[in-house]
């Protein structure tokens, strides 16, 4: 669909309210060190101090930041507390290979428009009128990076497993980075008027630029150490006693040297402390791990690799 050159100065855009935005603690723009450590723990997020330090500097810094390590590590799930953290919306960009500027941005709702067409043809309306209406932002389609910048209230934008995006892809993020403003020809230029939290997430499928890297704040979301775990599932499993879920986490961090396919994620761990619990197990026993082994790994090769092992892993991890 093409327009012609002669139209008007491009009217400024205007965005309907969105959501429910009010709260305290997302209308301040800084937060202690103490303050995001004291959030993060209040809605069960546990992590190593380099962590904390890094979320600590993403929201007060307002730079991008890029969490890269393991999968199920936690990554993810930072832009996640951190929005209910400043109690503020979290807009998600799932990232995968063919992810473009329409999917990312905006696109024009073309359907609509052409069903406006027809309908201001049949009324014999001026070309320069119908265009009018069918540039507006009533018939844009907002992509979540066009949503968190033209958001009226700071927002929490994850942009997720970006490694998973092409490379020009990457380059076009970095425009959008570096600027926070999208311009949009029929319409003008929206400019973020609150700049969104920026969460990166990858798992090195493939490395990222060094332009990209260079924009944001890295952290490499390492599992957090059993005892870190350990208070992870007790605080995350109900009815599982403190002992068990410390004696779960040695377990896990035993398989996960093990060399496998796949190491087990955090989501894992807690998927297996919940059957425990279910089992009504109060102790790990090598017979019980084995009957349940299929929770925290998701490989035959792995299972076999681990198969000889669990008995010296309990016991290891039973101390
Ligand atoms: N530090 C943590 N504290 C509490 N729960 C956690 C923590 N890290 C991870 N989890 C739990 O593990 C789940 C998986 O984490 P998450 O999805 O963030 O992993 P990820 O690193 O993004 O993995 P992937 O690379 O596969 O996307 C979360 O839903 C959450 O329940
Ligand atoms: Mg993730």
């Amino acid at each position: 669909m093409s327009r012609s050159a002669t139209a008007r100065p491009p009217a400024p855009l205007t965005l309907g309210a969105r959501g429910r935005y009010s709260r305290a603690m997302a209308a301040r723009r800084e937060l202690s060190l103490d303050e995001i450590r004291a959030g993060l723990k209040r809605l069960k997020y546990f992590t190593t101090p380099r962590v904390e330090t890094a979320i600590f500097l993403a929201v007060n810094l307002e730079k991008p930041l890029l969490a890269e390590g393991p999968a199920g590590a936690g990554k993810t799930e930072i832009a996640k507390v951190l929005a209910e953290l400043l109690e503020t919306e979290l807009v998600r960009l799932q990232c995968y290979e063919g992810l473009d500027e329409a999917r990312a941005l905006y696109e024009w709702n073309y359907q609509k428009q052409l069903l406006r067409i027809q309908s201001d043809q049949a009324e014999n309306r001026a070309w320069r009128d119908v265009e009018e209406h069918i540039f507006s932002r009533e018939y844009l389609l907002e992509r979540p990076l066009l949503r968190a910048i033209a958001a009226r209230r700071r927002v929490v934008l994850l942009i997720d497993e970006v490694d998973k995006a092409d490379e020009e892809f990457e380059a076009f993020l970095l425009e959008v980075l570096s600027d926070f403003q999208v311009s949009i020809p029929e319409l003008g230029t929206v400019r973020a008027e609150h700049r969104p939290v920026v969460v990166l997430t990858s798992n090195r499928a493939r490395e990222l630029s060094e332009a990209l890297r260079r924009r944001c704040l890295h952290v490499y979301v390492d599992f957090p150490g059993p005892a870190v775990e350990a208070e992870i599932v007790a605080r995350k499993v109900e009815g599982l006693d403190a002992a068990l879920a410390q004696h779960v986490a040695r377990f896990v961090a035993g398989l996960r040297k093990l060399e496998l396919r796949k190491a087990p994620s955090i989501a894992e761990t807690l998927d297996f402390a919940r059957a425990l619990v279910a089992m009504g197990a109060r102790e790990l026993d090598p017979a019980v791990v084995r009957s349940m082994s299929g929770l925290l790994l998701k490989h035959e090769e792995d299972l076999r690799k681990a198969e000889g092992k669990v008995s010296a892993l309990v016991s290891a991890a039973r101390g």
